[in-house]
């Protein structure tokens, strides 16, 4: 692996060694609401493969591994941060084996998983390629490859493309105030340099997120046969989420209603989706 690559695997380790202690209370997709939608999709992902065995590729604190386990008899997680991959609370009947290791690099049983993952993770590496090798090695044939919650190219972009000046909702000032200035916030509280934490998010902060079409190739590429893409979380829905003008379970039911009717806009709609990802199956 070239230089870069090693690098940005050191700042990710910088970064990530920082907010390790308080990683799953600041993190937002630690929500109920995102727990419960992230489970829906695993379960379809288990019951479609019948799945036993389980990959978490950047598998951190163990988000998606406490989800998992009560659904398969076996999980590996990777991950390269120590003091991440080291939270991950191995009790229960899952037996649980960690990696301390590069996704691009570690050596794991040829097609020996029925599902691979990677949860907000692909955006910190910079190659994709090694890592959808990987997870493509890992499989078996039919096997499912998991990703979300990465950045959405066409939605940053567009962000990025508005006048500074304007004069805009407070749903919006969030998501431009999160592209020019959450390098400096995370300066500020963490004291991790604004290089570090560009270089650790690098398909985000350095190339602007990931396109879908450029996702799919690489896909195809790393040996997959077909890719199913999808975009979720839209601009405002936490504030539906959170109108106190709705009851609990309004505020449920409007959020979906408004995601379910831009889904079917798309494309013309995927510049107000956040996040992009996929299902490919090997
Ligand atoms: C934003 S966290 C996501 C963790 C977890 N998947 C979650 O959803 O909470 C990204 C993780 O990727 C890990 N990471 C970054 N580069 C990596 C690499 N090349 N190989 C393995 N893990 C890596 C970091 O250490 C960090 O724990």
């Amino acid at each position: 692996m070239n230089s870069e690559y090693q690098s940005v695997i050191r700042a990710n380790q910088e970064l990530h060694t920082v907010l390790a202690g308080s990683y799953d209370a600041n993190e937002p997709h630690f929500r109920a609401e995102n727990i419960a939608h992230v489970e829906g999709r695993l379960q379809a992902l288990f019951s479609a493969t019948s799945a036993k065995r389980m990959l978490d590729l950047g598998c951190g604190t163990g988000f998606l591994i406490n989800i998992a386990k009560k659904y398969v008899a076996e999980i590996d997680g990777v991950d390269v941060t120590e003091a991440m991959i080291s939270r991950v609370d191995r009790s229960g009947d899952c037996k649980i084996r960690l990696h301390l290791a590069d996704t691009g690099s570690v050596a794991l049983e040829p097609g020996s998983f029925d599902v691979a993952t990677a949860y907000s993770f692909l955006h910190h590496l910079y190659d994709i390629g090694p890592t959808f090798r990987t997870a493509a090695r890992a499989l078996r044939p039919g096997g499912k490859f998991y990703a979300d919650l990465e950045p959405n190219y066409y939605f940053w972009e567009a962000v990025k493309a508005l006048p500074p000046a304007g004069s805009y909702d407070p749903i919006l000032l969030r998501e431009i105030h999160s592209v020019t200035e959450k390098d400096e916030e995370i300066e500020q509280r963490f004291h991790v340099s604004k290089q570090v934490f560009n270089s650790a998010e690098y398909n985000k902060n350095i190339t602007g997120g990931f396109r879908e079409e450029t996702l799919k190739e690489a896909l195809l590429a790393a040996g997959f046969r077909s890719v199913e893409i999808f975009y979720y979380w839209y601009l405002g829905q936490a504030s539906v989420i959170n109108d106190a003008a709705l009851s609990p379970e309004l505020r449920g039911s409007t959020a979906r209603l408004f995601a379910s009717t831009l889904e079917k806009g798309l494309p013309l709609t995927r510049t107000l989706f956040k996040y992009v990802g996929f299902v490919a199956t090997r």
